[in-house]
């Protein structure tokens, strides 16, 4: 997820771009870039925030009143001045930037190279530039026969702003999947990624859609269909604050965050099923570097650690593959028996924990094998494992990490499946099978946020005054109950422990009392019957009980309150009930009046030990 803007009108376009640029960093911050038109078109790009591109152009004189800028996150290449965009093609004929994502750049790469195109950057973008330029040369035709063959040619998502060399006066843009406004008032034309970039110069804006472009000049623009064909757009009035929109209208970014599962979960799965098949190959995982896999040993911290445990479990039950799982702080110290065979996993959203980023050293040091499963591209985990396998969250910007925490648990899956066929414990069959349950989980975490998220707003409200909470389940139920209960810790502040729920009975059971609130989730069928026995006794011992369970599964006798999620196969059932997990957190500590995006003593990432 990265910003992009872009002004044509009679300003200086500079200004315009950076403020723009300004108000979308939360989509992306790890390089940045713009493209004047003076002369001809000036490029500028830097590595890092921001600021650092400001800096670098304090002492320009750029006057040109035509420009398009982007700030990046990254998703193919480094964080670089040389991956940052704006991109070119090979005699700089188009200037591009895009945000998104295209799928069959390696495809398109190789095509582009017999027609003697060079490539100076790892980026799927720097395909774009030249893929137009290629059409535009070929059939000799105008910017939107160039885009529109491109658009039908790639695979993936994207939006994108377009200068041609040819066409001085003008922007062109397109979009599929990602997103794009464009707006107008007295002074020209602006194009933008989000509502923040362009809200100080216009409310005036115009919703492009899929598979669709547009012609940005100085005082109109011209929409064009897949056919070139002119279209019309009604123009729209934004009544949002500029804060309000930088959370598109929510009240805090977890929301946001919460509200994005869907989206990311599908990218995560679109970037590593292709064909109804599983590839990692780009991360350097072969088939045969799993087949020769003895061991896995999952090393996170925090939730990334609680996606480790629910690894385990699924690994372990595919694949037949011995899985250990750890703390971070704790396996770095405690000399780990390791295995020359041994793979060690390291989840990371951040991909910069320092305890997580020494555990990765720890294993290197003693010659295992390292997989790093990062949201961050570039990040230190990310360069110095063996192999990365990333996570298409995007910027996560609230400190309670939701989105990520989704996306990590998906490639897991996908890990455990391709490692169990590459073992011969799984047939083809149950493979698809497993692949095609996968692919519907963005539609099934859709439907939670659709039907219960306001059934669990209200019943959150009656728990703000809990001073002790219990989440209790067995198998992966008791795995993604760690997440539920830290969710609430981190953010509530109410204290709270996650229990295996046959365990319970073994001391903790005391502090079970009248109305002692108790998240019970119960999705594993062939240990439904004992999971429900526990929670029997934690109603008569006066436990109130909060039962998260499919339809199949029938709790109601024992719950005060019961929410239902979607069916799926028995592994990616954290994936459905850890929404409910940080709905329920999110709602009890906004009802508690806590600013959730920035919880007290706690930090996006923990760089220090
Ligand atoms: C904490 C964050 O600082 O670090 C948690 O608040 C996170 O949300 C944990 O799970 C681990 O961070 P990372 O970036 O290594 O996944």
């Amino acid at each position: 997820m990265c910003g992009i803007v872009g002004y044509n009108g009679k300003n200086k376009a500079i200004d315009i771009l950076l403020d723009g640029l300004s108000k979308l960093e939360y989509r992306g911050y790890d390089s940045a870039g713009v493209a004047i038109r003076e002369k001809d078109i000036k490029i500028f790009k830097s590595k890092g925030k921001l600021v650092n591109l400001k800096e670098k152009l304090s002492n320009k004189r750029l006057n040109g009143t035509c420009g398009i800028g982007h700030t990046r996150w990254a998703t193919h290449g480094e964080p670089s001045e040389n991956n940052a965009h704006p991109h070119i093609s090979n005699d700089g004929n188009v200037t591009l930037v895009h945000n998104g994502i295209i799928e069959n750049y390696l495809e398109l790469t190789q095509k582009l190279k017999k027609h003697g195109y060079k490539f100076y950057s790892e980026t799927d973008t720097e395909v774009l530039a030249n893929l137009i330029d290629y059409y535009y040369k070929k059939y000799k035709i105008g910017p939107i026969d160039a885009i529109n063959r491109t658009m039908v040619r790639v695979r993936g998502s994207y939006a994108i702003a377009v200068m041609f060399e040819e066409y001085p006066d003008e922007i062109w843009v397109a979009r599929k999947d990602s997103p794009m406004i464009i707006g107008q008032n007295e002074d020209g034309t602006y194009l933008a990624s989000d509502v923040p970039a362009m809200l100080k110069y216009t409310r005036q804006v115009y919703y492009i859609d899929n598979m669709e472009a547009a012609c940005l000049k100085k005082n109109q623009v011209i929409f064009f269909d897949l056919n070139g064909d002119v279209i019309t757009k009604e123009m729209k009035t934004i009544e949002w604050d500029i804060t309000a929109a930088e959370k598109e209208g929510y009240e805090h970014f977890m929301i946001k965050e919460i509200h994005e599962q869907p989206e990311v979960i599908k990218k995560t799965i679109g970037s590593y099923i292709n064909n109804k098949t599983i590839s990692f190959e780009e991360s350097g995982l072969t088939k045969e570097a799993l087949s020769n896999i003895k061991q896995v040993y999952i090393v996170a911290c925090g939730s990334a650690y609680h996606v480790g445990v629910c690894a385990q479990y699924v690994i372990e039950e595919l694949s037949k593959v011995q899985t250990r799982v750890d703390i971070a702080s704790e396996f770095r110290y405690r000399k780990p028996l390791l295995d020359k065979d041994e793979l060690v996993i390291i989840i990371s959203q951040s991909g910069e924990t320092a305890d997580s980023l020494a555990a990765l050293r720890e294993a290197k040091s003693r010659g295992v094998k390292t997989l790093a499963i990062v949201n961050v591209v570039g990040s230190s985990i990310a360069r110095e494992a063996d192999y990365v396998l990333y996570t298409l969250a995007g910027p996560e910007i609230a400190v309670a990490t939701t989105k990520a925490f989704s996306t990590q648990l998906i490639v897991a899956y996908l890990f455990a499946i391709e490692l169990a066929l590459s073992k011969g414990q799984i047939t083809k069959t149950k493979y698809n099978e497993l692949l095609k349950e996968i692919e519907k989980l963005p539609t099934s975490v859709q439907s939670i946020l659709d039907n219960d998220l306001k059934n669990i707003q209200k019943i959150s409200s009656e728990f703000s005054y809990k001073q002790d909470a219990f989440y209790i389940g067995r198998g992966l139920d008791y795995a993604i109950s760690l997440e539920g209960s830290l969710k609430l810790k981190e953010i509530s502040y109410i204290h709270s422990e996650a229990y295996a729920a046959g365990e319970l009975k073994h001391g903790t059971i005391s502090l079970i009392e009248d109305n002692t609130l108790v998240i019970g989730v119960v999705t594993q069928e062939d240990v439904y019957e004992k999971t429900l026995s526990n929670l029997t006794e934690v109603k008569s011992r006066g436990g109130y009980i909060l039962s998260i369970s499919p339809e199949n599964i029938d709790v109601k006798k024992v719950s005060n309150y019961s929410i239902k999620i979607p069916q799926t196969l028995k592994y990616f059932y954290p994936s459905l009930s850890v929404i409910v997990l940080q709905l329920l957190g999110y709602y009890i500590a906004v009802s508690k009046g806590i600013d959730v995006d920035k919880p007290r003593n706690l930090a996006k990432s923990v760089t220090v030990e």
